[in-house]
């Protein structure tokens, strides 16, 4: 007898989909090179879902068993009114409400954040140097994302994990001192390869790439790394310090391919389900949603789409991005 229930997400690998990253805004009050272009055109707003539909569509996903849902972006705390839609998510029960950010709003959200529920938060920060932090994120303010920082540690955040993009020639001389600041105000911080998404004319990515494994090196030129027990059920490798709570990640999708336990699928703003964030595999929901109040049809669209989760990504530095789409577009 088959034990599972009919409507848990099972794609056509076996693996189960637990775990849903939901963008709420395409937009962006930091121009990051790797992320965006400089000038970028952003979705009308009959386009994007309203906060109603993003709720309908969250509810639903946790109605089939998912126990986790970030909210991403662009970055999420510049929609408007997305308090609402944290605070109603944070009620939904059983579920594990995350949040990533580039931590510009956290100065007056962190408190509110954490009193709808948000369980955790991932803080982007590439850069210690204000200066080579507006290069990196061409309109970002250091001093505002370090008193975010302060605030969700104010707000009682536990285990608060900065995420780092790092690219050769341009921030790789702030691996240590991101390693250094962490261990300092007892933060956890990963690691990201560069991920081509999206086509940048700005910098060559090949000439950008930093492989985990040198990073790593760097670090450990400096301190023993001890490879961790620790799971997040996410792509990330982990590492810990003998002297220090902290404890750094990496996220290698080039060097290290994750996908054979992979539980994730994203919803962009647009109401699109992607089933791989290196795959063009994808349902609309908002056509699901808006043809029906029913949430029964919408669930059936999503049971459905789980066929389509391709096996793996290939990522190409070489070639030509073979995703067109944004990190913007596709929710962190
Ligand atoms: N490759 C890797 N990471 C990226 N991010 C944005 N664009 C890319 C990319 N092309 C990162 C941000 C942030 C997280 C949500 O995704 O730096 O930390
Ligand atoms: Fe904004 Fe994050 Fe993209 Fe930077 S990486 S531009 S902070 S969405």
């Amino acid at each position: 007898m088959n034990t599972q229930p009919t409507t848990a997400l099972i794609d056509k690998f076996g693996r189960k989909v637990e775990y849903v990253r939901l963008s709420v805004t395409d937009r962006c009050d930091f121009r990051c090179v790797y992320c965006m272009a400089e000038d970028m055109t952003f979705l009308p707003r009959n386009e994007i879902l309203s906060l109603e539909e993003i709720y309908r569509v969250a509810a639903t996903f946790v109605s089939l068993g998912v126990k986790k849902i970030r909210l991403t972006g662009g970055e999420p705390l510049i929609r408007r009114d997305v308090l609402k839609l944290v605070q109603r998510l944070g009620q939904l029960p059983g579920l594990e409400l995350v949040l990533t950010t580039n931590g510009s709003q956290l100065p007056h959200m962190a408190q509110d954040l954490k009193d709808a529920g948000v369980r955790r938060l991932n803080i982007s920060l590439d850069s210690l140097d204000s200066d080579k932090f507006r290069e990196l994120t061409r309109t970002g303010d250091l001093q505002q994302v370090l008193a975010g920082i302060q605030a969700a540690k104010a707000a009682g955040f536990k285990r608060i994990k900065l995420n780092a993009v790092i690219l050769k020639g341009r921030n790789d001389d702030e691996i240590l001192p991101l390693v250094e600041f962490v261990r300092a105000e007892k933060l956890d911080l990963t690691f990201i390869e560069e991920m081509p998404l999206g086509v940048i004319s700005e910098h060559g990515r090949q000439e950008c790439y930093m492989p985990s494994d040198e990073i790593r090196a760097v670090i450990e030129a400096r301190y023993a790394l001890i490879p961790s027990l620790h799971d997040s059920g996410g792509p990330a490798r982990y590492y810990d310090f003998a002297d220090s709570h902290s404890r750094i990640g990496f996220i290698s999708p080039h060097s290290h391919n994750f996908c054979g336990d992979c539980n994730r699928v994203r919803v962009t703003v647009e109401g699109r389900l992607l089933l791989c964030l290196g795959n063009e595999h994808s349902a609309d929901l908002r056509a699901v949603l808006r043809s029906s109040d029913d949430d029964e049809i919408l669930k059936q669209a999503i049971v459905k789409a789980m066929d389509l989760k391709p096996e793996r990504h290939y990522f190409n530095l070489e070639a030509e991005p073979q995703i067109v789409r944004f990190m913007n577009m596709t929710g962190g």
